[in-house]
């Protein structure tokens, strides 16, 4: 993997479903290393897209890094089926789960890096136990379900209060930022703390992709 200051994951949930890889391959000749699988079940947010019998048919197809962010119900139901499918990021809503410990313990059990996801209207305080113990919190900077919504810019008080506990607890865990984001405001968002970007519209509707990431790692 290319050293870079901050990473970009893209989101397939702004591509083409009906040419998956399509967008993987995009993304990985682009040098990218992560790619971002937004899974709805039209529970947790009111729209719904894809399940893990996806995600293990594109894994025989991709090397990239799979950032699986689970926006469904109690997900400890289905942490292995998504370990299996070839996940190796896995996050969970913390609006999603009662037992998010055991949670985001099922994720590591199964040899994965586990992340917590927080909506727009949940503080930092809510998953303040559990930071000792995940690799990555995934701060929502729109209310999850759909992709194209605007930044909320709330959410940059949230990144650097998370980035202000890493410093002086010296947690590892990343911060990611997920919504919204575009070539207006990641500079503002990477200044905040953020270490990976995720993006969709803005990533594929990009005309030229190379510059996009350029501008966004600079
Ligand atoms: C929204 C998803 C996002 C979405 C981001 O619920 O979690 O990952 O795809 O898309 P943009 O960048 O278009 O907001
Ligand atoms: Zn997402």
């Amino acid at each position: 993997m290319k050293d870079r200051s901050v990473l970009i994951s893209p989101s397939i949930l702004a591509a083409d479903f009906s040419e998956p890889c399509h967008a993987l391959d995009l993304i990985s000749s682009l040098g990218l290393d992560y790619v971002h699988l937004d899974v709805m079940d039209g529970s947790f947010v009111p729209n719904i897209t894809f399940g893990f019998k996806f995600i293990k048919d594109l894994r025989k197809r991709s090397d990239l890094v799979f950032d699986v962010h689970l926006m469904i119900e109690s997900p400890e139901r289905y942490i292995k089926n998504f370990a299996q499918s070839g996940a190796d990021i896995i996050t969970v809503h913390k609006e999603a789960t009662k037992h998010l410990d055991r949670a985001i313990s099922m994720i590591k059990e199964e040899g994965k890096e586990a992340g917590v996801a927080i909506n727009p209207a949940t503080s930092i305080c809510e998953i303040e136990n559990v930071l000792y113990l995940v690799d990555y919190v995934l701060v929502m900077s729109v209310n999850p379900g759909f992709g194209g919504q605007s930044f909320i810019p709330e959410s940059l008080k949230k990144i650097r209060e998370l980035n202000e506990i890493r410093k002086e607890e010296g947690y590892e865990f990343r911060i990611m930022v997920d919504g919204g984001v575009n070539l207006n405001n990641h500079k503002a968002i990477k200044d905040a703390g953020a270490d990976i970007l995720v993006t969709g519209e803005a990533f594929f509707k990009a005309d030229d992709h190379e510059s996009f990431i350029e501008e966004i790692e600079s």
